[in-house]
């Protein structure tokens, strides 16, 4: 009788508290949001006053013939106007796991006649892009949905130059918004900066303008 109540107890543990005894959830795993839906890929593509894209982009102080990773590219939303900053002899990879979005960005990059963008089909732990060539890579809001966040910047990091940057913005758990995913799915600023230096990188700069994000900015450790 003990036995069998002890082997309840064990089921009802197992079945509410599943990260308890969920080997691929460790102290630094989390479960990930969902993926953006494709079919809502047109809502990626409306402006957005709460995420000033220019304003984001100069704080990053991006220049000509600079080479830069768009991970989680989405529909290209920053892919575009990062190709116009780094210009014909820089370069834009815009990677994705979703082939509707690696289609969709492809469409785009066709249509207006760009260069200077390679259109990437990337894998949750792995973006698939060049080692040692890139000065900046680039998620935004992304990491959430990340599956494998560590194994995802130990390859970033292989990725990225000698003082390469990885600039991180994400909706903040601490900040209610009328939109974006719910508090619950997010991930705290705490938590990245956690993960992220624990790869090798220390964090450069932070920036307070927008009202739902934190944007962090680090530097890779050589
Ligand atoms: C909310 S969308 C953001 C798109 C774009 N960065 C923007 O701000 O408009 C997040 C995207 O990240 C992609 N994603 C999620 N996990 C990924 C991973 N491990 N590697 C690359 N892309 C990923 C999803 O497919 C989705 O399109």
């Amino acid at each position: 009788m003990t036995k069998c109540l002890s082997q309840y107890a064990l089921l009802i543990l197992i079945t509410t508290c599943p990260t308890l005894f969920c080997s691929s959830v460790s102290a630094f795993e989390r479960r990930p949001a969902p993926l953006f839906p494709p079919d809502k890929i047109f809502l990626l593509e409306e402006p957005r006053d709460w995420q000033d894209k220019e304003e984001i982009l100069d704080r990053l102080r991006i220049s000509p013939g600079d080479k830069i990773a768009d991970i989680g590219a989405g529909s290209g939303y920053f892919t575009i106007p990062l190709a116009s900053r780094v210009g014909d002899k820089g370069m834009v990879f815009a990677e994705e796991i979703q082939i509707e979005m690696v289609n969709y960005i492809t469409k785009k990059v066709d249509n207006l006649g760009l260069n200077n963008v390679r259109v990437v089909f990337g894998k949750v732990e792995d973006p698939s892009l060049l080692d040692d060539f890139f000065n900046l890579v680039f998620l935004t809001n992304t990491y959430h949905e990340l599956e494998k966040p560590l194994l995802m910047l130990e390859n970033i990091r292989n990725d990225l130059k000698y003082n390469g940057k990885l600039a991180i913005i994400d909706w903040d758990p601490e900040k209610k918004s009328p939109f974006g995913p719910p508090l619950d799915l997010r991930v705290s600023k705490e938590t990245v900066i956690k993960e992220v230096e624990r790869i090798g990188f220390d964090l450069i700069e932070r920036h307070r303008f927008m009202p739902y994000h934190y944007f962090l900015v680090f530097r890779k450790i050589p």
